[in-house]
């Protein structure tokens, strides 16, 4: 995830932008750099490196400055390199400025701007053509060249801007990703985050969507969309540095789960048109032909990945027609698949280099079948192996149990499901149609999820189950890949042993352990089945048994007042994993914290598992 840093004042300039760039280190980053501002030019200096190498880089540079803008790059378009760094620069070089978001309309841009414009681009990268733009609109005045670049652009952005020709001026514009203006004495700043301004004030504003921001030593103004000046109330800061990081919660984990209304739109964002529900994969091409003779698909991955893959199989087959196998990587590696040229490999991996997983894409690629990739990490080794790749853009995870990432696959997967779908038949069902409405309103229906009540509510079952050390999770159909993944998450983080079943399966071992009050999750948001699996929760309430099921609302009436049921929003019900994973995540995290566990680095485990 991208960090950002703004500053104009009397301290030196470049140790407050590398001050605050370290402070955002924690978010991961791959490249960095700086615009600094003296009185008449801008000197940008960019490392594909660390922090600390770009402050080696500054040291000779003498410290005459106004002001200054420093960002930390995660990559999305365009590879982690020198040239794709930010600041990044017009032609002329008298404008610089660093960005967070994802510039949608980019290629339409660029391609106005150097075909009859004249601009010479010289990254990759989706920012660029913000630099080209405001130079395009730029005369005397950067407000108001920003405000009209904006109005141009779609997508998400959070923007920091200097001219050369407007010493000490930093010029800020925020839509979808946040931004926050630090208010000092003689100085004043701007940052992504709060842990980067945090050393210097307490005092603060907030830039919403569609405002901008005049910022010089001694003045901060704000502006709406319209360019008319806006008053804010200045917020205080109440956080300590370690707080500030993880947003205010008190757990990565906790952070990242109430963030998946964000990470999942970011997976759906160009690729699914909110009005009328068509994909588009630009990122693929797989030819029309390629896609008909499809005999196979193998998902391979490991962890919650292979979860994900779990769900991809009953999705990828019910609306693409396509048999899918999905296997845990390090036993895939080891079995000598039968694999030909007519099958397709997925692997999924959030952090696109665990071992197992390179290993099993190496092997089908070395048999001649091509590996599409489902990661979030931009440059990872995954994504450099496989032929093509669909990122999931959930932005940086930092808690070893995943969650948001673990959304934004599924979500990569449905819109994967419409794609070949829709190349394969044409989306001429009923089901197409439901998931594509489904998946526009998904973000919506997360944020409603994580609602206030609703956490207080999985709050109070927890009290209650963080004092077993044994729990069941059952599940039938698209319940049971649910089921495996929240006892997965509750095994690693609260150290309950907790197993998942196939609801049916009950009767075929499990049900000898359930004992009076043994923890049993059910999870039943499928309609053909729900009969079948009430049945199950009914041999295990039959044996003492206490059972917390995670059901829709549309199936109300199937259970008395009074039993512990937690009703999820209606939905398309093939999305319904997404929206149950969601209660799974939560039930382990409240377990964890009341445990008094070690949340976002469970002993023994790691985020990255780069070894056999
Ligand atoms: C580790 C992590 C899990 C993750 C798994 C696969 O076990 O703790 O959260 O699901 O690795 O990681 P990947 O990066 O390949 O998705």
């Amino acid at each position: 995830m991208c960090g950002i840093i703004g500053y104009t004042g009397y301290r030196e300039v470049s140790a407050v932008l590398i001050d605050g760039l370290k402070k955002l280190e924690y978010r991961g980053y791959d490249s960095a750099g700086v615009a600094l501002q003296g009185s008449e030019k801008l000197v940008v200096t960019k490392t594909a490196g660390s922090v600390d190498g770009l402050k080696e880089m500054l040291i000779n540079l003498a410290d005459s400055h106004l002001a200054g803008i420093g960002h930390t790059r995660w990559a999305t378009h365009g590879r982690p390199t020198e040239v794709n760094a930010h600041p990044h620069s017009s032609c002329c070089e008298d404008i610089a400025l660093i960005h967070n978001g994802i510039i949608e309309n980019h290629s339409s841009l660029k391609k106005w701007l150097s075909e009859e414009a004249g601009h010479v681009f010289r990254s990759d990268t989706d920012t660029e053509v913000l630099a080209h733009l405001i130079e395009e609109y730029y005369e005397n005045d950067l407000l108001l060249a920003v405000r009209k670049a904006a109005a141009k652009v779609k997508g998400s952005y959070a923007l920091v801007v200097l001219s050369a020709k407007e010493p000490g001026r930093m010029v800020c514009a925020r839509q979808d990703s946040p931004l926050i203006i630090g208010l000092g004495e003689r100085e004043n700043f701007v940052a992504s985050d709060i842990p980067a301004l945090l050393a210097y004030t307490k005092d603060t504003i907030i830039l919403e969507d569609g405002e901008f921001a005049s910022i010089t030593k001694n003045d901060v103004q704000l502006y709406n969309q319209e360019g008319n000046i806006i008053h804010k109330d200045v917020f205080k800061i109440t956080w300590d540095v370690e707080s500030a990081e993880k947003g205010g919660y008190e757990h990565f984990m906790l952070k990242e789960i109430m963030e998946q209304p964000v990470a999942v739109r970011e997976t759906l964002r160009q690729r699914l048109d909110m009005e009328t529900g068509e994909v588009t994969l630009d990122e693929l091409d797989f030819n029309q032909e390629e896609l008909a003779n499809l005999e196979k698909i193998y998902i391979l991955a490991c962890g919650t990945a292979y979860h994900a893959g779990l769900v991809g199989k009953f999705i990828l087959e019910k609306l693409a027609g396509i048999p899918v196998e999905v296997d845990v990587a390090s036993e895939f590696r080891y079995r000598d698949p039968i694999i030909n040229k007519n099958q397709l490999a997925i692997v999924i991996s959030q952090s696109g280099e665990t071992a197992d997983t390179l290993a099993a894409l190496r092997l089908v690629k070395s048999k001649g079948v091509k590996v599409l990739a489902i990661t979030n990490v931009v440059g990872s080794s995954v994504s450099r192996e496989a032929d093509q790749v669909l990122y999931t853009w959930a932005g940086l995870e930092i808690a070893v149990a995943s969650t948001k990432a673990y959304l934004s696959q599924l979500a990569a997967l449905y819109l994967l499901s419409l794609y070949f779908a829709d190349k394969r038949s044409g989306l001429a069902n009923n089901l197409a149609h439901e998931l594509a409405a489904g998946l526009v309103a998904l973000p919506g229906q997360l944020k409603l999820l994580l609602n206030d009540d609703n956490l207080q509510e999985i709050k109070r079952y927890c009290e209650k189950l963080a004092k077993w050390d044994r729990a069941f999770f059952v599940g039938r159909n698209l319940d049971f890949p649910v089921a495996m993944e929240g006892a997965l998450k509750l095994k690693e983080i609260s150290y309950i042993h907790a197993e998942a079943y196939a609801a049916g399966e009950l009767k075929h071992g499990p049900l000898a352990l359930i004992e009076e009050g043994v923890p049993v999750i059910a999870i039943a948001t499928q309609k053909h089945i729900l009969e079948k699996t009430l049945s199950n929760v009914q041999e295990v309430k039959a044996r003492g048994g206490d059972v917390f099921m995670i059901t829709k609302k549309a199936f109300a009436e199937s259970f008395k007042k009074g039993e512990a049921c937690f009703y999820l929003p209606d939905s398309a019900e093939i999305l319904m994993p997404v929206l149950s994973a969601v209660v799974t995540q939560l039930i382990a995290y409240y377990t964890a914290v009341i445990r008094g566990s070690s949340v976002d680095k469970p002993r023994n485990l790691a985020k990255s598992v780069t070894v056999e």
